[in-house]
């Protein structure tokens, strides 16, 4: 009787699809069905035939990563049940390798950049492009259950002197969520991995998470949750002298979830991630819903779990074993989503500006990049660019342009210390470079509109 048991049962489990149900977020918790759910993640970007190609190494491509289900078999033998992507090409086929994940019951958080469509940290921009990229990323992967979140930035702000970019990051996340929204996909969060900066990290998850517009929950621009990149606690450290202690008190009153984007210091080798201990402790649970360990597969910087070999076999290093073992220790205690009470929960306040050591404004962000906007009154202009300059050429007539004349660049430049974001700085390079000499060339006579070569009267 038990055989024919086990082989009826084995007949069904072969013709039903493994349905995993999506994460969805209530307040400052993860939940799965009804019950919280703790990331126990790993960073997942193996240089994938990296020595044939210079662009996206994209891990969960299946034409380019053979390996998706073994290392899913491999992931989930850690113990872990997410992985963290970083890069990946929305025009590549990704069905086989996202549901060798979702078979072995794992998410996957999905950075939306490349390093081509990225904010640039010194010279920030929310544009057309840049949108559109991201978008693409968000069409691709919103129709899988195991997609956790998209990360529209990771570690942009570094310092206090590129503050200003984290304008940006939070336009990112505006327009993402609304783009989600519009497209009535699946309401997949939008959030944002920090890199851990004393004097600004702070201030930075405020930013990105406080009441800044004023406007009701249900259209709300903050970010729906932050990763925090920490390497604070390296060997046998203590909740304590680690700065554990120090960060989950800061962040007390941040209502979205954290987890850590990135964990995993490796000054002490191997690595024995007594860290589980705490992340996983109620000393910690309150504010933190986990963390994903860095990374994978070793790579030049040393932080592998395992070593690819050159004919793709998997040897684990000693780290491995060790935070299987942590991992398997811990269970920490979990809410069901009926009786959590997020009723009275007040987003936090913005960070004051300062000149100094926090320079942007929080009543005012980067505009919506409308291509149909930029492409409508780019037609009517009496000079504009021709041809396909490259960006180095637009960059580089655009910088002396305005620096020759800056009221000619007021509508494409912004001020994000003051919150003032011209109507035109969300368009393309080509067509902010157009719209700066149809000014030059109205203040300086139709023969200015040839600056660089570029320009063309109409
Ligand atoms: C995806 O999740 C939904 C619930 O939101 C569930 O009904 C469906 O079966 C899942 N599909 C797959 C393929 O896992
Ligand atoms: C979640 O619910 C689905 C049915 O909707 C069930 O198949 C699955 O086992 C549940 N998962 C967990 C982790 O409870
Ligand atoms: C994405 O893949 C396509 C098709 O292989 C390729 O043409 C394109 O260059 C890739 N993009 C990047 C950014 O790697
Ligand atoms: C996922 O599981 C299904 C059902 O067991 C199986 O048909 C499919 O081949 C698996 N896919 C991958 C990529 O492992
Ligand atoms: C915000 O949402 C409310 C309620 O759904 C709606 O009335 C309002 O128009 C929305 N505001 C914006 C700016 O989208
Ligand atoms: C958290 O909020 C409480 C109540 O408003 C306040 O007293 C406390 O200083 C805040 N803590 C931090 C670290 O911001
Ligand atoms: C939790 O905090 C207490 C002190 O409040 C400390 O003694 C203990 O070691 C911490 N637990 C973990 C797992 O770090
Ligand atoms: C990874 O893929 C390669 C190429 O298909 C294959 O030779 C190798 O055995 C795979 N490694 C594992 C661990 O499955
Ligand atoms: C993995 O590679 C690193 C760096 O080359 C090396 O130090 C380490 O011994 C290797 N581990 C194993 C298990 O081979
Ligand atoms: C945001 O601020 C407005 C105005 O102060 C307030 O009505 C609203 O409840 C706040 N929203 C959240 C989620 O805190
Ligand atoms: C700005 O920040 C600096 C450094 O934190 C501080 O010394 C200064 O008092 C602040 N200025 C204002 C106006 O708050
Ligand atoms: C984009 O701009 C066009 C033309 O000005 C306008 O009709 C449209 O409503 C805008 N779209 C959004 C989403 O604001």
């Amino acid at each position: 009787m038990h055989f024919l048991h086990l082989a009826l049962s084995l007949l069904t489990a072969s013709t039903t699809v493994f349905a995993l149900e999506p994460l969805t977020v209530k307040g400052r918790k993860f939940f799965q069905n009804d019950t919280q759910f703790y990331i126990k993640g790993v960073a997942y970007q193996p240089k994938v035939n990296a020595e044939f190609t210079t662009t996206v190494i994209d891990p969960l491509a299946d034409a380019a990563n053979k390996n998706c289900s073994e290392d899913a078999k491999l992931i989930r033998n850690l113990g872990a049940n997410t992985i963290r992507v970083y890069s990946v090409n929305a025009s590549l086929d990704h069905d086989k390798c996202m549901n060798a994940f979702k078979n072995e019951s794992i998410y996957v958080f999905l950075d939306v950049a490349n390093p081509s469509t990225g904010i640039d940290r010194t010279d920030p921009t929310w544009t057309t492009t840049q949108y559109d990229a991201y978008k693409q990323v968000v069409d691709v992967f919103s129709k899988y259950n195991n997609t956790a979140g998209f990360l529209a930035g990771n570690e942009v702000v570094n310092n206090a002197s590129n503050v200003p970019s984290a304008a940006y990051v939070r336009s990112a996340i505006r327009d993402l969520k609304s783009y989600i929204k519009s497209k009535k996909y699946r309401s997949i969060p939008v959030g944002y991995a920090g890199a851990d900066i004393p004097d600004i990290r702070n201030e930075l998850a405020a930013y990105l998470t406080c009441n800044a517009t004023n406007t009701p929950q249900d259209n709300a621009t903050e970010a729906d949750f932050l990763g925090y990149n920490n390497y604070e606690w390296c060997g046998n450290s203590n909740f304590y002298a680690s700065g554990y202690a120090a960060r989950t008190n800061e962040l007390q009153n941040i209502t979205v979830p954290i987890f850590f984007s990135e964990f995993g210091c490796n000054i002490i080798s191997p690595r024995t991630f007594s860290e589980v201990q705490a992340i996983y402790s109620k000393n910690m649970t309150d504010v933190w819903s986990g963390g994903i360990v860095y990374e994978f597969s070793e790579e030049v910087n040393g932080y592998g779990l395992v070593n690819i070999t050159s004919t793709g076999e998997r040897v684990k290093n000693a780290d491995f074993g060790n935070l299987q073992k942590q991992w398997a220790s811990v269970n920490p205690e979990k809410m069901s989503l009926l009786s959590y009470n997020t009723s009275d929960t007040r987003l936090p306040e913005c960070p004051a500006r300062n000149k100094t050591s926090w320079a942007v404004a929080s009543d005012a962000f980067p505009i919506t990049p409308n291509a149909t906007f930029c492409d409508d009154a780019v037609k009517n202009l009496h000079c504009s660019v021709q041809g396909e300059p490259k960006g180095s050429k637009i960059g580089q007539v655009l910088g002396e342009l305005c620096y020759y004349d800056q009221e000619a660049c007021a509508d494409i430049s912004s001020d994000p210390y003051n919150g003032h974001y011209g109507k035109f700085s969300g368009c393309t390079g080509k067509q902010q470079l157009s719209f700066a000499l149809d000014a030059y060339t109205k203040h300086h006579g139709d023969e200015a509109c040839s600056w660089g070569g570029v320009g063309v009267l109409s």
